[in-house]
Parts: structure tokens; C-alpha cells; sequence
């Protein structure tokens, strides 16, 4: 076993916050919770103390602004979604010790100290400046308020407070062109007082904490970008917000202010520590304050910054808790080559899963776990989940254990059958058997959850081979005493099976642990046992009633749920075609006013000092005349020279930047907002010909 795992006399096991903005689907379980789940299971199989703590993210912009989109209320909002993601959470097998809110009387208490803490000690910074404002709504822009262009990336929807693009944690003032997500308008500047945390304080600290310490055993990914931020040095970040839903600010000049929500939702973590730990008759301290306890959050990677750097910022700055030893973030999961959306609907949602496929839990997790992005993104297709059920979860691991349990009652009516002489090939294959609960515990302890589900397949192969090769069915006519051999060793396989696949497939090992009998072994048999003893099912032991692990998955269930993500498709598709609202009827007499005429771009200059504007000499057919027209982001001079246009000619003359406009070219846009013209493309036509 790792030396890490010895170490520590206790576990503290994060999930990400979830907010309550909508439900639970495949990307966070294949980025956090799935990942998590495994590696709370597997220590408390190795007889680990183990807090595995998660609850629900529900303040912040995100949830006022989802509530609006439904119609009701944030309260009813949350209530709704955190019963959704508590209910699927449990039916999928995710073990969490307890699963909080953030807005439950403990976590508001918890964050509030957490505040007045750090003011007393003087660890904030209280300060006016001009932050974005929305006129029109009479409100302060911060967060999911605001999008606009990331200074880092370029991406043009990068939120107030991150890109989610290139995981920059970013402050609202910083987005190029912003624009407010409630109105549409741009914003102002308006001064307000917030308290800021200035993590340049803690450039030190996260230096050797992270780039020394850190360097060798975290993941790449989660160093690489720790890195990144660090050399380009950290500034002073606002943890309160202008915003009626949240927890209020605790200190005097706070009113009307709630801390803000990344502020609050970490220290969620140690709420739902402590409500365990009243439920439960335990001492909450010790799993966030004794230095013999492990920490690990478990996160997806658009909240690296916020674990890696503001998080420890802030234990650090409190001086009771201990730091994360790991973040383990994984990269982001697609869904047939499109990146999941919950506001697109792009998504396998967990409880949609489960009424879809109930009692498949396990496949579910594998293949997450099979496919998980741990170094880079990945893809999820209901191609390859169908795959991996059919060619591994039931041709490999439910092919070994059928043929293992049909032919141990068919032959010994389901007694283990006593084992003669081992040969060469049974004393391999309980070698190798005996070696799997290190190779899987290695895995697991360096994060390798799709390697580690990966070697646990290689232990049903490894069955499944070892009866091919050793053909009972065949034996059985010549040499019964032989068979009796095979059999048992094929089910001390598949008793370390039943065992080792707890941590990933916890259905199927309890259901294959019940017709293994398990529970009737004493001293009972655990993850060390194995290693220990090549015999774990002694000669003699019943074994109990046998039952289907997998079932094959039929095409006509897949093609159901790839028709779901094709109506999903169009629906967007048709909403994204923002077609506007017909105008106000007009007159016959009204429209004949307009005179449009076909004429020929003879010239193209762009105006200097502008982004957007062209001056264009234009042959109208009556006469060559100036237009200057708002094209030039969508064409260079170059390619619209020689080009026929309509020409609205008798629009009166205005002048735009010092040059006067005789008449305007028709246009009209791409979905991709590209200007096109509406040119009579048609050479039999003179310029000068009316439109009408
Ligand atoms: O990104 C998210 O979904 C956040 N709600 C995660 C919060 S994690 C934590 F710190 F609470
Ligand atoms: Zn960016």
C-alpha cells in the first residue's frame, strides 16, 4: 500500500458545492463526484476515518438569475433543485457522510464568523471604487451579471468574476465591452464600498505552499495553472457584492451587502462538517484542524483558482485550519462532441438517467470512470456507453461471474467444492489476483481513477481467461477432481471481484457479495485480505442465490436517447433564430416614397479613425454618388469594388464623421452576424433599374 495513505489518521473528503441553478448531470460526475465517491469508498474500505462532505451551492448571481428565468421566487428555486441533486445523488450510490445547503442556519453562522474573523484581524482591505452599474435596473453588475470579452483569452462570454474559457479569475472591471445579462445595456461606473481580500499578502505563502511543496504530487493541470497565476502575480479580490440575496455582510457599513458567493460556498465545506458531526455525536474540529488529517477537494477545473488560491488565501489568513493536501481537478467532459450546457439543455441529467435506466448506476460510473477527463477533455457518446456495457460490464465481468456461479451450482450444487493439487496455472492466476489490491490502491491514491477502474477489468479478464484456458466444462468428463480445483480458484477470483470492485461498482459488488454469501465469512473479508490469503472462501461455504450483474443494452435505447439530444438541438437551434417582430403596417402610397435602385460599388475606401465605417463611390444608374456605409468590419475595400447593390437613393443626405451620405446600400445579416448585401445578382440588369 502507498506510504500516503498511512500517514494520516483521518479524511477529509470535499465535492464541489453544486448550485441549486439546475440538476446534476454527467460532466459534474464524471469531473467530481464520481472520482470522489470512489476514493471516499475505497478508504473506508481500508479501514480509513473518512468525512466525505458536499451540499448545495445556493447563493450567488447564478440563482436570481435562474429564478427569474422560472418565474418564482429564489427560495422556491433552491428548495426545488437541492431536493432534485439530494434525491439523484442518492439513488446514484454517492456516499456522501452529508450532504448540506449553504443556505442552512449552520453554514450562514459559520461563514458569517469566518468574515468578522478575518475583519477583526485586519485581514481585508475596505475600500470605494467604481464598479459596473446597470442604469436600467438599478443594479451593481458583479459575477453572472456582466459578460464581456476576457483581457486574457479574448473569449467573449467570460463572466464578471471568471473565464470560464481560460480559467481566469477575473474582476468585473477587467472584461472588455461589458455588457449587463439583466438589461442588454452597457454599464456605467458607480462607487461602492467592499471588503477585499489582497492575495498579494499570500504570494509567499502560495509560492512555497504550491510551486515548492506541491510541485512533485499534484496533477499537472492544477500546477500548471496555480503557476500561471502566481507569476502573473495576484491582486486584491472583493469578497462582499452588492446583491439581495446571500449572506449578509456581519460588520458595520456592511448593510444591503452579502458576502460574496465563493467567499461563502468553501467554507460550505466546513458547515457540512459540522453537521455531520452534531448528527453523528462527533467533534467536527479535528477533520479541519489536526495536521495528521488529509484534505482533499475534489473539483472541476473552472474551480482551480478558487481551491488552489483564494480558499487556502483565506484558512491561511484564519489560522485555525489546515490546507488542502490535493485538488485533484479533471478537465471537462462533452457529450457527443458538444460541451455540456445546462442553460442549452445539453445534457444527460442524472435523474433523467436513472428513470431511463434504473438499476444501471454501475454503468454509469464506469463509464465515466473508464472515460473520465483526468489530463484533458473528453467525450461522452452513448456509443461507447452502450460498448462498454456490452463488451466489458457484461461480455467481460458479468460473462466470468455467470459462468463462475452457473457451473459452481450446476456441478456442486453451490458448496465451494474442495481444492485438490494447484498447478502452475491456478497458482498464477491467485498470484496475480493477490497482487491487484496494490496495483488498484496505487491508482486510486495518485488519482488514476480511469487507470485503477481499468486494472479492476484486467482482474475479470483475468477469470475469464483463466476458465477459457482451463475449459471445466470439458474437464469435467475426464477428470472431476480436477474440476473441483478450477472452481475453486475461479471463485476466490471472483470473491476478490466482489471485494475490489466496491469503490467503482458499488451495486454490482453488493449484489455479486450476496451471491458470493460473502457476509457469512468470518473473520469477515476485507481489501487487505486479499493480499494476505490466496483462499478467501474456504471449502465448504454455501453460496447464496444467483442474479443477473448486467444486462445487455438494446440499440433501440440508444437511438432514444440520441433522438432527446437531436430535439435538443433543434429547439436551440430555432431559439437562437432571433427573428425580429414584424413593424407597423404601412401604405401602398407610404412605400412607394422609397426609391431603391440597382447600382454598382465603383470605389471602396474605409474611413479613417473608425472601426466600422466605408466611404463608397457608388454608380446609382442616375448618377456616381458618395454613400458611407457601416460595412467595413464584415468587408475589406477590395472585395465589394465592382459589386451590385440595392441603393435606397432617395434617402435624405446626412453627414457622417465630416462626409455626406447620399443614399444607403440594403443589407441585411448572417446568424453568425456577418453583413451580406442584397445585390441583384444579376448581370441583365442595368444599373439604375428601380426596385419595386
Ligand atoms: O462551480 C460550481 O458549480 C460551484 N457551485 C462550486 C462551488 S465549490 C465550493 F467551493 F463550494
Ligand atoms: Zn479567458
Amino acid at each position: 500500500m502507498a506510504a500516503a495513505s498511512q500517514k494520516f489518521a483521518r479524511y477529509t473528503i470535499t465535492a464541489a458545492l453544486p448550485y441549486t441553478n439546475g440538476p446534476i448531470h454527467i460532466g459534474h460526475l464524471a469531473g467530481v463526484y464520481v472520482p470522489a465517491d470512489i476514493y471516499a469508498r475505497y478508504l473506508r474500505l481500508i479501514g480509513k476515518e473518512v468525512a466525505f462532505v458536499c451540499g448545495s451551492d445556493e447563493h450567488g448571481v447564478a440563482i436570481p438569475m435562474k429564478a427569474k428565468k422560472e418565474g418564482v421566487s429564489p427560495k422556491v428555486l433552491i428548495d426545488k433543485y437541492h431536493g432534485i441533486i439530494k434525491q439523484s445523488f442518492q439513488d446514484f450510490g454517492i456516499t456522501f457522510d452529508n450532504y448540506s445547503r449553504t443556505s442552512a442556519e449552520i453554514h450562514h453562522q459559520t461563514a458569517s464568523d469566518f468574515f468578522v474573523k478575518l475583519y477583526k484581524q485586519g485581514d481585508f482591505i475596505e475600500e470605494t471604487t467604481a464598479q459596473l452599474y446597470d442604469e436600467q435596473e438599478g443594479q451593481f453588475l458583479a459575477d453572472r451579471f456582466v459578460t464581456g470579452t476576457c483581457p486574457k483569452c479574448g473569449n467573449e462570454e467570460a463572466y464578471g468574476d471568471q473565464c470560464e474559457n481560460c480559467g481566469s479569475s477575473l474582476n468585473a472591471t477587467d472584461l472588455i465591452n461589458p455588457k449587463s445579462t439583466l438589461s442588454g445595456a452597457v454599464p456605467t461606473l458607480k462607487e461602492t464600498k467592499h471588503w477585499f481580500l489582497p492575495l498579494d499578502r499570500y504570494e509567499d505563502f502560495l509560492k512555497q505552499w504550491i510551486l515548492v511543496d506541491h510541485k512533485s504530487d499534484w496533477k499537472p493541470n492544477v500546477y500548471g495553472q496555480c503557476k500561471s497565476w502566481i507569476d502573473d502575480g495576484l491582486k486584491p479580490r472583493a469578497v462582499t457584492r452588492d446583491l439581495d440575496w446571500g449572506i449578509p455582510v456581519p460588520v458595520k457599513g456592511g448593510e444591503g451587502k452579502v458576502l460574496y458567493v465563493w467567499f461563502d460556498a468553501p467554507i460550505g465545506y466546513i458547515s457540512s462538517t459540522k453537521e455531520w458531526a452534531q448528527r453523528e455525536g462527533k467533534d467536527w474540529k479535528p477533520y479541519w484542524q489536526s495536521k495528521d488529517t488529509k484534505l482533499v477537494h475534489f473539483i472541476g477545473k473552472d474551480n482551480i483558482v478558487f481551491h488552489c488560491i483564494i480558499f487556502p488565501s483565506m484558512l491561511k489568513a484564519h489560522g485555525d485550519f489546515i490546507l488542502p493536501e490535493n485538488v485533484p481537478a479533471n478537465e471537462f467532459l462533452n457529450l457527443e462532441g458538444q460541451k455540456l450546457s445546462t442553460s442549452k439543455n445539453w445534457a444527460v441529467w442524472l435523474h433523467e438517467y436513472l428513470e431511463a435506466f434504473p438499476d444501471a448506476q454501475d454503468v454509469l460510473r464506469y463509464t465515466l470512470t473508464a472515460n473520465a477527463p483526468e489530463t484533458k477533455d473528453n467525450d461522452f457518446t452513448w456509443a461507447d456507453f452502450q460498448a462498454r456495457n456490452n463488451n466489458e460490464l457484461v461480455a467481460i465481468f458479468g460473462n466470468f461471474i455467470n459462468r463462475v456461479v452457473v457451473l459452481s451450482q450446476k456441478y456442486y450444487n453451490g458448496v465451494v467444492p474442495v481444492t485438490g493439487k494447484l498447478t502452475q496455472a491456478d497458482n498464477d492466476a491467485l498470484k496475480a489476483m493477490q497482487n491487484f489490491p496494490a496495483s488498484i490502491t496505487d491508482s486510486i491514491e495518485r488519482y488514476r481513477f480511469r487507470e485503477a477502474g481499468q486494472e479492476l477489468m484486467n482482474l475479470a479478464r483475468l477469470g475469464n481467461k483463466y476458465l477459457a484456458d482451463e475449459e471445466p466444462w470439458k474437464v469435467i468428463k475426464e477428470d472431476e477432481a480436477r474440476v473441483a480445483t478450477i472452481m475453486n480458484t475461479a471463485l476466490q477470483l471472483a470473491t476478490a471481484l466482489a471485494i475490489l470492485s466496491e469503490p467503482f461498482l458499488p451495486f454490482t459488488s453488493a449484489k455479486l457479495k450476496k451471491m458470493l454469501l460473502l457476509e457469512n465469512c468470518k473473520p469477515s473479508l476485507g481489501w487487505e485480505s486479499i493480499a494476505i490469503q490466496s483462499s478467501l472462501l474456504p471449502s465448504g461455504h454455501v453460496l447464496g442465490k444467483s442474479e443477473l450483474l448486467f444486462r445487455k443494452i438494446e440499440d433501440e435505447e440508444i437511438t432514444a436517447q440520441l433522438e432527446k439530444l437531436k430535439a435538443t438541438k433543434k429547439a436551440n437551434e430555432s431559439e437562437n433564430k432571433n427573428v425580429m417582430p414584424q413593424k407597423e403596417t404601412i401604405s401602398f402610397e407610404e412605400f412607394s416614397k422609397m426609391d431603391m435602385r440597382v447600382g454598382t460599388i465603383l470605389e471602396a475606401e474605409k474611413m479613417p479613425k473608425t472601426k466600422k465605417l466605408m466611404v463608397l463611390k457608388v454608380d446609382t444608374g442616375i448618377d456616381v454618388r458618395t454613400i458611407v456605409s457601416g460595412i467595413a468590419e464584415s468587408f475589406t475595400p477590395e472585395e465589394i469594388v465592382g459589386k451590385k447593390v440595392t441603393v435606397l437613393v432617395n434617402l435624405a443626405p446626412r453627414p457622417l464623421r465630416g462626409v455626406e451620405s447620399q443614399g444607403m446600400i440594403l443589407m441585411t445579416e448572417s446568424e453568425e452576424g456577418k453583413l451580406v448585401f442584397l445585390n441583384p445578382d444579376n448581370s441583365e440588369v442595368d444599373n439604375g433599374a428601380t426596385i419595386s
